[in-house]
């Protein structure tokens, strides 16, 4: 079966995949996938836009997991639940790991269809994967700076807008209030999104490098007269994703 493939590629390397996002999957060349229901572990998403696959390709000839789909507290899992895909990841070997995410953007200096490479973020789930132990795990660098040092170089290469800043975890399943963007802006975020967190935290207890990028999709709540529509998220998510598949591919 594919995950004895993917297993026998012993990828060190894994990319997942936001909402959206799957057009990056195809942009990178998928060779073998098994869906997350065929993954002892995993489960399937109930979210639309999120395929909930592992998949592997090979960048500059090493190869590299993708993870399309995750999962997510608002589906009512717990964020040890959520982060079963990095605890598998771990399990197969993979030693540093690229979150992306479709995000809302808050720092009125970004654009939409721009991406952010998440510097730091703020947990503002009210829940940790790590409920239960190990505790006290050192949060001061979540996000490699040698990894985004790496990423802005080459997105600087490509002409490609790369911004940088802290990205904000919320529950959800709702969009935010303009009333919460503002508390948002003032507690320092720069974006705002309902997934990342738990996986960075879990990733970095595991000991593995984390990545994470947000593709802004939209501008949130309140800084535009427009109301948030999740098919436009999906939408903006799936026309942007050439440039981040091509930063994935210089960067790895
Ligand atoms: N808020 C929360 N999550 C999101 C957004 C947003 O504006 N856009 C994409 N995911």
């Amino acid at each position: 079966m594919s995950l004895d493939r993917i297993q026998a590629a012993r990828p060190e390397t894994a990319i997942v995949l936001g909402s959206g996002l799957g057009r990056v999957a195809e942009a990178l060349g998928v060779e073998t996938e098994v869906p997350y229901t065929e993954v002892p572990g995993l489960t399937a998403s109930t979210v639309p836009g999120h395929a909930g696959r592992l998949a592997l390709t090979h960048v500059g000839g090493r190869a590299v997991l993708l993870a399309q789909g995750r999962r997510h507290m608002y589906e009512g899992l717990s964020a040890h639940e959520v982060t079963a895909g990095i605890r598998v990841m771990r399990s197969l070997g993979v030693k540093r790991v690229v979150l992306t995410n479709a995000a809302g953007a808050i720092h009125t200096g970004f654009g939409v269809g721009e991406l952010m490479l998440i510097t730091d973020h703020l947990n503002l789930l009210g829940a940790s994967p790590l409920t239960g132990g190990p505790n006290f795990h050192d949060m001061s660098g979540v996000y490699s700076a040698a990894w985004r040092a790496g990423f802005l170089e080459k997105a600087r290469a490509l002409g490609i807008t790369l911004h940088q800043g802290v990205y904000a975890a919320t529950p959800g399943p709702q969009y935010e209030t303009p009333a919460e963007i503002r508390m948002m802006r003032a507690l320092g975020a720069d974006a705002v999104g309902m997934s990342t967190v738990p996986e960075a935290i879990q990733a970095r207890a595991l000991g593995m490098e984390v990545a994470g990028i947000s593709m802004l999709t939209n501008w949130a709540a309140g800084i535009q007269p427009q109301t948030l529509d999740h098919a436009e998220v999906v939408t903006v998510g799936q026309s942007a994703s050439i440039h981040l598949a091509e930063l994935l591919k210089a960067a790895l």
